[in-house]
């Protein structure tokens, strides 16, 4: 389904244009997550429909999963460089799947005793993803071994490494967000000033800085130095998701209640765009394609570019 919306032209960078390219809808069901693969041709959703539907991004076609969760799917993240995903779920379990063959699920992880919130994998030890859950504990867990490499505490909402390096761990819990040392094992920040909950992080493609969501605020936060060096208020809007574009590094999308603002760091300015008819709840994007993908609770998924 393509939606034959003009090109929007911002002011303030010359040529940037982002429009809608493309719509999915499901049926009747709040969409909570979604992500690129590596390649950039497969597009990951998921929500409250319990199982994960997957967009070819080069004939716009989907498939999906069967539904093998029971509860609401939290988070879906693709295995760096490969066709596997993993689901995060309200049911307390995690999924591995694998794209190019997605009638079954290749692994459980369950018996975990609350909600799994958030997943993420390592980018460059592929064997190794994390999950936290709303006991605030965050699992190490090993594919190949199958075992469980190491549990903490300090995240609830969100957990995404460092992009590249991965060797750090960004972690939302409460109005918190805790950096970790994954190799030493130690906190490195603890990033406080949400005056609310800390619903969504994202780093940016070289992992130098974080940004943070909380309803009212945006903060963006430099592992340099260690310090919050900005931040944009919603002014009425609701925050609720965030990602750096793929191809402008100091332009973030954030995802509000029904509208995107577009906001130019580098000049501080920023716009809202009407996206979605309700909350968008995430936001992916591709470096390969200079794809943005946004879901929604309207029970869409969009791709912008
Ligand atoms: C994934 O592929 C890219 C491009 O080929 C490569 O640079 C990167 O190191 C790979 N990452 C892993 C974890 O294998
Ligand atoms: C995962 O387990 C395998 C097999 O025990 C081991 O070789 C590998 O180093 C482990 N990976 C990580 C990231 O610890
Ligand atoms: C950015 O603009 C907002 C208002 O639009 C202002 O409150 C804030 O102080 C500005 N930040 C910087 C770093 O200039």
């Amino acid at each position: 389904m393509y939606s034959g919306k003009a090109p929007l032209t911002i002011f303030f960078i010359s040529g940037f244009t982002f429009a809608e390219f493309g719509c999915i809808r499901t049926r009747n069901s709040k969409v909570t997550c979604c992500h690129f693969s590596s390649d950039g041709k497969l597009l990951a959703s998921a929500g409250h429909d319990k199982k994960v539907v997957l967009w070819n991004m080069d004939n716009l076609q989907t498939q999906s999963t069967p539904e093998e969760h029971k509860l609401v799917i939290t988070d879906v993240r693709f295995r760096p460089n490969s066709s596997q995903l993993a689901t995060a779920s309200v049911d307390k379990s995690v999924r591995l799947w694998d794209a190019a063959n997605p009638s079954y699920c290749l692994q459980e992880y369950s018996g975990h005793s609350s909600a799994v919130m958030s997943l993420d994998f390592h980018p460059k030890k592929t064997d190794l993803f994390c999950f936290c859950d709303t006991d605030n504990e965050i699992r190490y867990w090993n594919i190949t071994s199958s075992s469980c490499a190491r549990i903490f505490k300090g995240g609830t909402a969100q957990v995404r490494f460092q992009p590249r390096l991965g060797q750090l761990l960004a972690a939302a819990s409460d109005k918190v967000v805790s950096i970790f040392d994954v190799e030493t094992n130690s906190q490195m920040y603890s990033f406080q000033g949400h005056p609310e909950l800390v619903n969504y992080i994202c780093w940016d493609a070289n992992g130098e800085v974080l940004a943070s969501v909380s309803q009212n605020l945006v903060k963006i936060w430099s592992m340099t130095s260690g310090e919050c060096i900005q931040e944009l208020s919603s002014n009425g809007n609701q925050f609720h998701s965030c990602v750096f574009h793929p191809s402008y590094s100091t332009l973030l999308v954030v995802g509000g209640l029904s509208s995107f603002e577009l906001w130019n760091m580098a000049d501080n300015k920023s716009m809202t765009i009407p996206a979605h008819e309700n909350i968008v709840s995430a936001l992916a994007q591709s470096p390969v394609t200079g794809m943005v993908a946004s879901a929604s609770h309207d029970s869409s998924v969009k791709l912008w570019k």
